[in-house]
């Protein structure tokens, strides 16, 4: 079955769009990976999106566009992903929309909210869609959150020690597989919200995120303002927890600012870089990991995955390049996989990872140009999930070419 799997992240810096060719085999789940692509939000609409999240008041009426320009936008990608990376062919459509908000309420998520409506997805390319993947986990009393920890727990299992999943998007998530107890897996606090934040608010808008970690590099932590940020009691919640923006935003990091001022944004930027690699060491070293396998936009921050590398002595550092999952193209990926399972009739969430009472069968279906004509439900679960070159019939050339970034900083300590 080929799938695409449509993401956008809290830093609604764009839609990854990544397709896969999907199959059971036993109990193994075998992906070969068709191409990715990462479509930068318009900077109109990344505004819009903006605008609305916390801590900001909104209207319906600015949801309600929002709703539809999102869900035009993941059409269109949709659309390009079947042409460019499926040679027109594709069978499902799997969209996570955009989070606008993760709604944490002693420690407990009682709603999570992702923007795009799929009917837009379903009209622009007559395939099916499977979106609102979360809701579910939290109607079964979980976080909803980190969800790929299904298909990371697919992944690393049987390697060897202990190994871990960690995306750097806005948020840091973690998934911790140990080969004999049961996978673990949250948010361990911001990985580059604040760095986008402050970037955004000390250039007055005219760069959003700290290029390759060169303010950060140039700047000294400030070890006042450290502290004061690590006193921040999200950090020493046990797990299942997640998190968002709703916590980690602009006004959060000026009321630290306020109460320990840094005249200079680059020291501000080294603290804020040694904050995500402190507050993930010891979320690493709290479940004794051994090797880490890092995704998201912030691996292409050298400064951040020095800082994260210095603070675990002893750790395997390597980027999921290195296990077959491109960086940028993974979070697309994993919801890729999680609407095959859903398709298929098989629960995805772990529940020692999110935290609900049991695991559930995800997303809602919206149906294509024709009736629903779902796969027989599969008799056998996977356990693993295997990684597989695709044929070559199948391989898309160029740059929407599926492959281990190229232009990713040479981070892959192994
Ligand atoms: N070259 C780079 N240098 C530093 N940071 C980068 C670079 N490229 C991407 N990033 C960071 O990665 C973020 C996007 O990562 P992504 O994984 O897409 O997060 P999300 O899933 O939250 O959208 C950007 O907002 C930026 O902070
Ligand atoms: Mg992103």
């Amino acid at each position: 079955m080929r799938v695409i799997g449509l993401m956008s992240g809290t830093s609604y810096d764009a839609i990854e769009a990544a397709a896969a060719e999907l199959h059971l085999d036993g109990d193994e789940l075998v992906m070969s990976l068709l191409g990715a692509r990462s479509l930068p939000w318009p900077e109109e609409l990344r505004h819009g999106i903006g605008a609305v999240l916390p801590p900001a008041a909104t209207t319906v009426e600015a949801v309600c566009r929002l709703d539809t320009l999102i869900g035009q936008a993941f059409a269109d990608a949709a659309v390009n992903a079947v042409e460019a990376l499926c040679s027109g062919a594709a069978d499902l459509v799997v969209s996570h929309g955009q989070t606008v908000h993760h709604w944490v309420e002693d420690a407990t998520v009682r709603g999570t909210l992702q923007l795009g409506r799929p009917a837009w997805i379903a009209e622009a390319t007559d395939l099916p869609v499977v979106s609102d993947l979360r809701s579910r986990d939290v109607a079964a009393g979980g976080q909803g959150a980190p969800l790929v920890s299904a298909v990371d727990t697919l992944l690393l299992r049987g390697r060897p020690g202990v190994a871990a999943a960690l995306n750097l998007g806005g948020i840091a998530n973690v998934t911790v597989v140990p080969r004999a107890a049961a996978p673990v897996a949250f948010d361990t606090g911001p990985a580059n919200a604040l760095l986008d934040a402050a970037v955004r608010h000390f250039t007055g808008g005219t760069r959003h995120y700290d290029e390759d970690g060169r303010g950060a590099a140039a700047g000294r932590v400030d070890a006042g303002l450290l502290a004061l940020l690590l006193e921040e009691p999200y950090y020493r919640r046990p797990a299942p927890k997640t998190t968002g923006k709703e916590l980690f935003h602009l006004p959060y990091l000026l009321a630290a600012l306020a109460a320990r001022p840094v005249p200079e944004l680059a020291d501000v930027l080294a603290t804020l870089t040694r904050l995500t690699a402190v507050t993930v060491a010891d979320a690493c070293r709290a479940h004794g990991v051994t090797e880490l396998v890092v995704s998201g936009g912030g691996t292409r921050n050298p400064a951040l995955m020095r800082a994260i590398d210095a603070e675990l002595p002893g750790v395997r550092v390597l980027t999921s390049d290195a296990v077959g999952l491109p960086v940028d193209a993974k979070e697309a990926l994993a919801f890729a996989v999680l609407g095959f399972l859903t398709v298929h009739g098989l629960p995805a969430t772990v529940p020692s990872c999110t935290g609900a009472r049991h695991t559930s069968l995800l997303g809602s279906i919206t149906p294509g140009r024709t009736p629903l004509d779902l796969p027989p439900p599969a008799a056998v679960a996977p356990t693993r999930l295997r990684i597989v070159p695709a044929p070559v019939s199948s391989r898309r050339l160029g740059s929407s070419q599926c492959s281990p970034s190229t232009t990713s900083p040479a981070w892959r300590i192994v």
